[in-house]
């Protein structure tokens, strides 16, 4: 059988080529990681909160057209706690981690003289964690759009915290409970 010696010579290179190639690719993995690491969307870990129907509604409230807050959250919203929030909210918005607050909020549909919910809007929530999310007043802000699992904040601190500034003296908690 005749054999061309360049076979051997080529499978040599190929071998070099391929840990090179590997090599290359752990480096743009490395880099990709560190980049997702560092880049990560604040409060992209915020959970959609499974079953936050079953926790105790602490409020609702309807935005009409003319409200300064109308274009962002028009509708009516229904506020819920879990049971950690709960407690806070019973003890004079003082929250411990682990509490949860949902912000529901629906397109509200005037018709024939009542007011009733239409599409949900977008699922609000904050997530107490004082240390990990201690640049936004320990709360992880999130909006899950619709009915979807669809994160919508970009920005916590900037879309959120800012505003929720205003009730710093309660916790960054608006709402209040009442019985
Ligand atoms: C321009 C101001 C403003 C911005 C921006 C804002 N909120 Fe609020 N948020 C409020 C107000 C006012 C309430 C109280 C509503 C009520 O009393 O029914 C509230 C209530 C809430 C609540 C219920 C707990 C509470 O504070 O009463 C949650 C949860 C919430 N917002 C989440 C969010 C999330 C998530 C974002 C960012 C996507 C956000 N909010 C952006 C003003 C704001």
């Amino acid at each position: 059988m005749l054999r061309n010696p360049n076979i051997n010579k080529n499978k040599t290179n190929g071998g070099l080529m391929n840990k090179l190639k590997f090599k290359l690719g752990l480096l743009i993995l490395s880099i990709g990681l560190l980049g997702f690491v560092l880049f990560y969307p604040q409060g992209a870990d915020v959970p959609y909160p499974e079953g936050y129907r079953g926790w105790t509604h602490i409020k609702s409230m309807i935005l009409e057209k003319g409200h300064p807050l109308y274009d962002a959250f028009g509708g009516i919203h229904h506020v819920y706690a879990n049971k950690t929030a709960l407690a806070g909210y019973k003890a004079g918005n003082k929250f411990k981690d682990g509490s949860v607050i949902v912000f529901d909020l629906f397109e509200a549909v005037s018709k024939d003289n009542a007011i009733t919910e239409g599409n949900r809007k977008v699922v609000g929530v904050m997530v107490k964690n004082s240390k990990k999310y201690k640049n936004t007043g320990g709360w992880g802000f999130e909006g899950f759009a619709g009915d979807s699992r669809n994160r919508v904040v970009k920005n916590m601190e900037g879309e959120c915290f800012a505003c929720h500034m205003q009730a710093k003296e309660k916790d960054f908690v608006f709402s209040e409970y009442r019985k």
